[in-house]
């Protein structure tokens, strides 16, 4: 059964990727809750100012590390370990695929040795991309998923699979106490507006009344979560009983088409939306089963479409104004 009404005064939580979109938001909440957050990143992706920001809690401490290179030796005890390190979005894969294959190897090997080291509970931060361009709809975790090889999203898709490997190998073979989720599309403040994912691609062209680019003819579908509702989502998982995958998200499906026309709406914009060519091996549908979250934690997200979207804009457009 899941125990989430802990006592976090006395506790140690290292999250691998702390100066990250997700993971900030993961750190801000354990910080508020009087945990001691170690957070550790090089900033390949993550934000200084994430950093900056987490630092104003006095139980906040920051080590900048490559953790593929290892991780700096920690004397106090660690209670659980987060591995959210891990560049996230296609504009990534395309220009820093060995970084990608090598934190979700090497530096997952670290974090899980450090896991083993200090009976730490690990929680792997895995993603829908195992699944591929799946068959079946929606994805539930025992499908074993439908994953390109040799492809321009390889070197994400794959190297989570190798991570999810390998924290069930440090399972079986040295008994660490491990979690794993695998996490859908998710959005909200402090994600970088030029990453090149759906969500700040269509609020900031959005907001400047650019026209809005659609890939393929917009039919694809995908699901939208709001990142306080994957925080709990996290948490929830974390202090499970549970260690086999979860699927984390919003069950909520839309097509990308609808996604726009919904933004346009919101956000009061003049846009028009215009079509371009499908990147190879988009995935054409992504929505999560969390049939198994639910039935294990009771999770339900709180945050709808509506209401994160403008949370979001709200986000950019103070970002512009300080630029
Ligand atoms: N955002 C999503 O929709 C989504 C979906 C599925 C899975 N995830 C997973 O959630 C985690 C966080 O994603 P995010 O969207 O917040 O991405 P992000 O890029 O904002 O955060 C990842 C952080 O990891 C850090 N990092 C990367 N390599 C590192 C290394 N070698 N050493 C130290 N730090 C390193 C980056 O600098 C960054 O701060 C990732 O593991 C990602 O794969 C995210």
């Amino acid at each position: 059964m899941e125990n989430t009404n802990l006592n976090f005064e006395n506790k140690t939580i290292l999250v691998a990727g702390a100066a990250g979109f997700i993971p900030s938001h993961l750190s801000e909440f354990y910080l508020q809750l009087g945990a001691k957050v170690i957070g550790l990143d090089n900033f390949i992706t993550g934000s200084r100012s994430n950093i900056e920001l987490l630092t104003k809690y006095s139980n906040f401490e920051f080590h900048e590390v490559n953790i593929i290179e290892g991780i700096p030796q920690i004397k106090e005890p660690i209670h659980y370990i987060f591995n959210m390190a891990s560049p996230a979005s296609p504009v990534d894969f395309a220009r820093i695929p060995l970084e990608i294959m090598r934190v979700n190897s090497e530096g997952t090997l670290h974090l899980l040795e450090v896991a083993r080291d200090h009976h730490a509970r690990f929680l792997e931060a895995s993603t829908s991309e195992v699944y591929g361009d799946p068959k079946i709809h929606p994805q539930v975790e025992d499908y074993v998923g439908h994953v390109q090889i040799n492809g321009p999203r390889s070197c994400y898709d794959e190297s989570k699979r190798f991570a999810e490997a390998l924290t069930y190998s440090f399972r079986t073979r040295f008994g660490v106490d491990t979690r794993t989720v695998r996490i859908f599309n998710t959005y909200g403040p402090r994600m970088r507006p030029n990453d090149g994912r759906v969500v700040p691609n269509f609020i900031n062209q959005a907001l400047r009344g650019e026209a809005i680019t659609v890939y393929g003819d917009g039919r694809q579908t995908r699901s939208f979560c709001y990142v306080s509702d994957l925080v709990d989502a996290l948490h929830r998982v974390m202090f499970s009983s549970d260690h086999t995958p979860f699927n984390i998200g919003n069950p909520e499906e839309r097509t990308i088409l609808e996604a726009a026309q919904a933004i346009i709406e919101i956000l009061d914009s003049k846009s028009k939306i215009i079509f371009k060519p499908l990147p190879v091996d988009d995935p054409t549908h992504r929505c999560p089963s969390l049939k198994k979250l639910q039935q294990a934690t009771d999770y339900r997200p709180q945050v709808g479409f509506r209401d994160g979207m403008l949370k979001t804009a709200e986000y950019f457009r103070s970002m512009s104004t300080h630029l």
